[in-house]
């Protein structure tokens, strides 16, 4: 398991996709999972403040992770994998990922897949919970600006051009205070992890960086990669 962490912004799911390519190994973006978890219950009318009714929901639903890139995740049927890119999203998902019994239900099929094969697996709290164990973890993170610039840009190339800079900074900002100061595995660097800042960096930088020190560590656990 290589696991990448780190805010939202800071390269990570282009960097750790690019990475696992390269390394020819499966990506899991958990972001993704936290993404379609939320919408879903949002449009089901799941209140966020019932943990009952959240249970429930959880219980019931069936969650296919990586079918095809174009099926990265589907619900019940539903193949959500391009309106969990929506701007309005990434806030549903910072809420709904505060909640103890998603965060439960969501590490532990984490945990399942990545037990399944060798693979790259990125999020806000991989090397800290999800797998504690994992022989190489990177925690990457870039400035403020750069990452509401970064995420401004992408919300451009899909179409979304009515945000402003301000307002994208000021939503990274809140969405970096909740992923930080939330109770239930808060986004923060494991002891362990190297920490890559990618704002003077280019993607091919970090990813060279990022496979020079997995490699390296892979050598050290008798691990082939
Ligand atoms: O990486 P992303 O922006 O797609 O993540 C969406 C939200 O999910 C983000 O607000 C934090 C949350 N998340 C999390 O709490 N734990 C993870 N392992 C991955 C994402």
């Amino acid at each position: 398991m290589l696991a990448i962490d780190g805010p939202g912004g800071s390269g990570k799911s282009t960097i750790a996709k690019k990475v696992a390519e390269r390394l020819g190994i499966l990506y899991i973006d958990t972001g993704a999972m936290y993404r379609a978890l939320a919408l879903a219950a949002h449009e089901a009318n799941v209140p966020f403040t019932s943990p009952q009714e959240i249970q429930e929901f959880l219980t019931n639903l069936k969650m296919q992770y990586g079918v095809s890139p174009a099926e990265l995740i589907v619900i019940d049927g539903k193949n959500l994998t391009q309106r969990i890119r929506e701007h309005h999203v990434s806030k549903l998902a910072s809420e709904f990922s505060q909640i103890l019994i998603v965060r439960n239900h969501l590490v532990d099929f984490q945990r399942k897949l990545g037990l399944q094969t060798f693979c790259v697996m990125e999020g806000r709290d991989i090397g800290t919970v999800v797998f504690p164990d994992a022989f190489c973890k990177i925690f990457l993170t870039a400035s403020l600006e750069i990452r509401a610039r970064r995420r401004l840009e992408e919300l451009k190339q899909k179409g979304q051009n009515n945000f402003t800079l301000e307002q994208v900074l000021s939503d990274v900002q809140e969405r970096d205070r909740q992923d930080m100061q939330r109770k239930e595995s808060p986004l923060k660097q494991a002891g362990d992890a190297i920490l890559l800042d990618t704002s003077s960096y280019t993607i091919e930088q970090v990813q060279d960086k990022i496979i020079e020190v997995a490699k390296k560590k892979a050598s050290e656990h008798g691990l082939r990669l």
